[in-house]
């Protein structure tokens, strides 16, 4: 049954009866009483076709499907009309809750009005929800950490600075390239401010040099994140700031699927094999990436465990379902435009070669079989 009923009903329940009035908050007298089988979640991902949006729909389907929920799982293929049409279908069929995955941080105010008018509370799922006071919590990672703790990995891959933070034995100069994501998605400059936060001394200071003179992430962003979007800038930046036969040594790439389309950017340039690759980062853990990781040509990646962040949706969203307020663990990082978001954040973990075995494939995110193959099963 959908929140709205449930507001009625709950209202006229409570002027029949004092006693009808438990005093668990949130006053529509929630769902409290109901069980998990009359309660729909709607869940809006962005994409499918990048590999980490499949796994966390299936994550919080799954989990949410084991407690008895009804769950509306929608993908949006990357198009914003379609993730706001979506969302206020999820609406009308009388969602309980809404996880939302925005591709556009600033596009969904509207729904989210709606959602507020429909007693609907609203959770963004990684990707913090902007200008709109009805987010109600988010769940994610420590977003500022993912950025430092990729620009670490490209100066431990560089040799400049040693996994334990210490000053390794490279001095440079190298030349390296910086990378964004979407500019629409309010991550993409968590992630480029804790890199460049990182990097910028050794800047400042001769040992990288970016080539391109492009740091400003205006400059060096990717539209939707898009692979083909990230070979086509990584061609470009060959050809207009390395056709003196210099070479790249390094590149920021702050999610697997860009990495992979600059590693066959500067394949495709004859980098690889006998001429070193230059060291590219990464970030989730893609399957595929993974497996270039594990072959040598792919530096890093930083693990997000999407079964984590699905349980913590899942917890956030069961507490708002019996009219509780979910358990932040962060209350002044995330203001979305008009109001900070109580946040829930996890950690994450630098994967470099010798960290596949420990840490993906010892926690059972992948097989050994999956990483040879660069392909998961399910
Ligand atoms: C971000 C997310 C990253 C990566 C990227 C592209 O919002 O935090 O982990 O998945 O989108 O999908």
């Amino acid at each position: 049954m959908s929140r709205r009923v449930l507001a009625v009903l709950g209202s006229a329940v409570l002027a029949l009866s004092m006693a009808a009035c438990s005093g668990d908050g949130a006053g529509s007298g929630g769902n409290g009483g109901d069980k998990p089988a009359d309660l729909t979640i709607g869940v809006s991902m962005p994409t499918q076709t990048s590999e980490r949006w499949i796994a966390d729909g299936n994550a919080v389907k799954e989990k949410l499907g084991a407690k008895g929920y009804k769950v509306d799982l929608q993908y949006a293929g990357d198009d914003i009309p379609t993730q706001s049409q979506q969302v206020d279908q999820m609406i009308t069929r009388g969602a309980d809750v809404l996880i939302i995955a925005a591709i556009d941080g600033t596009a969904l105010s509207g729904q989210l009005q709606a959602a507020a008018d429909a007693k609907i509370p609203v959770i963004a799922y990684d990707r913090l929800i902007r200008d709109s006071p009805n987010v109600d919590f988010y769940v994610s990672f420590d977003n500022y950490k993912v950025g430092v703790a990729q620009a670490s990995a490209l100066l431990v891959g560089l040799g400049v600075q040693n996994k334990d933070g210490s000053k390794g034995t490279a001095t440079g100069p190298f030349n390296i390239e910086l990378f964004a994501g979407s500019l629409d998605d309010n991550n993409a400059h968590f992630f480029f401010n804790g890199a460049m936060d990182t990097l910028k001394p050794f800047i400042d200071d001769g040992t990288l040099k970016v080539k391109s003179g492009q740091t400003k992430i205006e400059q060096v962003a990717i539209l939707r994140w898009q692979q083909e979007g990230a070979q086509k800038r990584m061609e470009d930046l060959l050809t207009s700031s390395y056709n003196d036969r210099s070479k790249v040594d390094g590149v920021l790439s702050p999610y697997d699927g860009l990495s992979r389309g600059i590693l066959t950017a500067l394949q495709n340039a004859g980098y690889g094999g006998a001429n070193k690759m230059p060291v590219v980062t990464g970030q989730d853990a893609e399957i595929a990436s993974v497996k270039l990781i594990n072959d040598g040509v792919q530096n890093s990646t930083i693990f997000k465990d999407t079964r984590l962040l699905a349980d913590q949706a899942v917890v956030a969203a069961e507490a708002f379902l019996q009219d509780k307020t979910p358990e932040a663990n962060d209350t002044s990082t995330y203001n979305n435009g008009v109001k900070v978001v109580p946040s829930h954040l996890l950690p994450v973990q630098t994967v470099f070669k010798d960290e596949i075995k420990p840490i993906l494939i010892d926690s059972g995110y992948y097989t050994a079989e999956e990483v040879a193959a660069g392909q998961a099963k399910s």
